[in-house]
């Protein structure tokens, strides 16, 4: 299943992204993951969406060739940053790549709380009319205190972490796997 991953933190370091890259060799058997760059889009401006610079079209096409997307967010100020709300009203307008498409939300914080507040709120966002995702339901994978759970070399070290994420990435298949138009 090919999926593009879309980070919430584009600093060096990131957690997140390196839990993006967790899953993208963990799970290489099952999914095709592509980590695409945030950073790189300019600010969302209505006054040029229909002639958008080439970057945010192919970011745009590359959701759209996916099969399913992956959100990997911190919290910022108990909400989503602003660098993936940037991303999100891109994907919202004119083509929208995110409608229909089967998304799984992950998020790791050095707080306690693991992202639940951002969490929420990207699940209202995705809901909205200009999105329309699917998001994989009854699941939320919180990876608080992750400075204690990812070492060095980018693996998480936290057992029971790594079993619930095994057990959202089955149930995400399975939930892709039905939302998947019939061949
Ligand atoms: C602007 C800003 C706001 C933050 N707000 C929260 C927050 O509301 N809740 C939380 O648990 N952590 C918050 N943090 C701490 C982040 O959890 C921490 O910086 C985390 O490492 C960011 O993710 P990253 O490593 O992927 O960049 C905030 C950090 C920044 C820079």
């Amino acid at each position: 299943m090919k999926i593009v991953a879309l980070v919430g933190s584009i600093r060096r370091s990131s957690y997140n992204r390196k839990l993006a890259a967790f899953v993208q060799q963990h799970y290489a058997g099952q999914l095709d993951v592509t980590i695409l760059d945030l950073g790189a889009l300019p600010y969302y401006d209505q006054d040029i969406e229909l002639e958008a610079p080439a970057v945010v079209q192919e970011f745009k096409q590359a959701v759209l060739a996916a099969d399913g997307v992956l959100f990997v967010t911190p919290e910022y100020n108990h909400s989503i940053p602003g660098v993936l709300g940037n991303a999100i009203d891109w994907l919202s307008r004119v083509e929208r790549p995110l409608t229909g498409k089967p998304v799984m939300i992950l998020g790791a914080t050095m707080g306690p709380l693991g992202t639940v507040r951002a969490q929420g709120h990207l699940r209202q966002i995705l809901d909205s009319p200009g999105v329309a995702a699917r998001v994989l339901p009854g699941n939320e994978f919180l990876l608080g205190m992750v400075q204690n759970k990812i070492d060095a070399a980018g693996n998480i070290t936290d057992d029971q972490s790594v079993a619930w994420l095994d057990h959202c990435v089955q149930d995400y298949l399975e939930f892709a796997q039905q939302l998947a138009p019939n061949d």
